[in-house]
């Protein structure tokens, strides 16, 4: 299949395109990238990749995308990424993750594109009941711009479903392990790496649960999902991650100071997010005929090790965080 990817240079793109490649698609990168085109670097000696530098927002550029390279297939990654870097943004937020995604989602079908498969967050669960686990049929809860743009392009989503039209949603739990383009602003990677440069992790709401996945399962997720009949699961929702990788911060914490070595723990009872969910991901396994396998413990020492080595030369610096970044770089390059 011919499959455009935005976000391509992404945490998760760049991670995702090569599984891709290798299950025998085309791929189109498509990605203004805020934090740079790095990731992107040893993917080009596939014959069957290419790329193009461009803003959602660009319309103009977007269309011919669908005009040109004639895509059968949309994977939505690009986005304003992280409650916090959106609270901050929230104009643009909405122009990117809403306006923009809607754009994208109306010329993909009428470009008479099938599958468009959309990366959501559990996020949308908020302040959940933690005496079970959220299920797709649940009501969300977005506590934040980022989820609350997420929950509504969702819910367009599955309006737009029809006819030729088969949209669907994949709701992330917070990914972790080591990717083209590194983030260190995501929980598990930034606790193996504030215990392993500087042996203390400050935790904030210790006791709230959060869903985990490899980044590697996800892109797993997407390649299976692409090989489905697309009409079975047209307008669905599925959560993607593993029942039992639903965690505690402080047990993450604990496993992380098991893998790192001595590392002091400070609880913060201050915090500005009040999130608190624990998930379902029994569709995941029904719908897809898997489950995410790459365990928050295996991330944690796959990460362990990428410090060891030194791989990063400084792992504070802005590139492997998205808050405080500028997001907003349409008009810096060219159209
Ligand atoms: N990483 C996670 O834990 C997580 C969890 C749940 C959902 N998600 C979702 O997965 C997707 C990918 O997240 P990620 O972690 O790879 O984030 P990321 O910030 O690493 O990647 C986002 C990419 O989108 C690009 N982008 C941003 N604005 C753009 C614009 N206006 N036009 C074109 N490109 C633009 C950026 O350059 C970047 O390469 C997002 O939709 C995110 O909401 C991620």
């Amino acid at each position: 299949m011919r499959i455009l990817v935005t976000g391509a240079a992404g945490y998760v793109g760049s991670m995702l395109i090569e599984p891709l490649l290798q299950a025998g698609h085309n791929v189109l990168g498509y990605d203004s990238l805020v934090h740079g085109g790095k990731s992107l670097q040893d993917l080009f000696i596939h014959d069957n990749f290419e790329f193009e530098r461009g803003d959602l927002r660009e319309t103009e550029k977007v269309q011919r995308l669908f005009n040109d390279w004639k895509p059968e297939a949309v994977i939505h990654l690009a986005a304003i990424v992280g409650a916090p870097e959106c609270d901050a943004n929230v104009p643009l937020t909405e122009a990117v993750n809403y306006d923009a995604s809607v754009q994208l989602a109306d010329m993909a079908k009428a470009a008479g594109v099938k599958q468009f498969v959309f990366t959501s967050t559990c996020s949308n669960y908020g302040v959940a009941d933690i005496s079970r686990l959220a299920t797709e049929e649940d009501e969300v809860n977005p506590v934040s711009s980022y989820a609350d743009t997420k929950v509504r392009f969702e819910q367009y989503l599955k309006e737009q479903t029809g006819g030729d039209f088969a949209p669907v949603t994949l709701r992330l739990s917070t990914v972790y392990g080591v990717s083209r383009r590194m983030r260190f602003d995501l929980l598990i990677n930034e606790f193996v790496r504030d215990a392993y440069v500087n042996r203390e992790l400050e935790i904030y709401a210790g006791n709230a649960w959060r869903p985990m996945v490899h980044v590697v399962d996800v892109a797993r997720a997407i390649v299976r999902l692409l090989e489905l009949d697309a009409s079975a699961v047209a307008g669905e929702i599925i959560n993607i991650g593993n029942n039992d990788f639903n965690v505690q911060k402080m047990d993450l914490a604990k496993q992380v100071g098991e893998v790192v070595g001595e590392t002091e723990v400070t609880i913060a009872s201050e915090t500005q997010d009040p999130r608190n969910y624990r998930v379902s991901f029994d569709k995941m396994e029904k719908v897809l005929g898997m489950t995410a396998e790459r365990s928050p413990r295996q991330g944690m020492e796959e990460i362990f090790q990428a410090l060891r080595g030194d791989i990063f030369a400084d792992t504070y610096v802005q590139e492997y965080k998205n808050r405080g970044c500028n997001i907003n770089i349409l008009g810096s390059f060219a159209s």
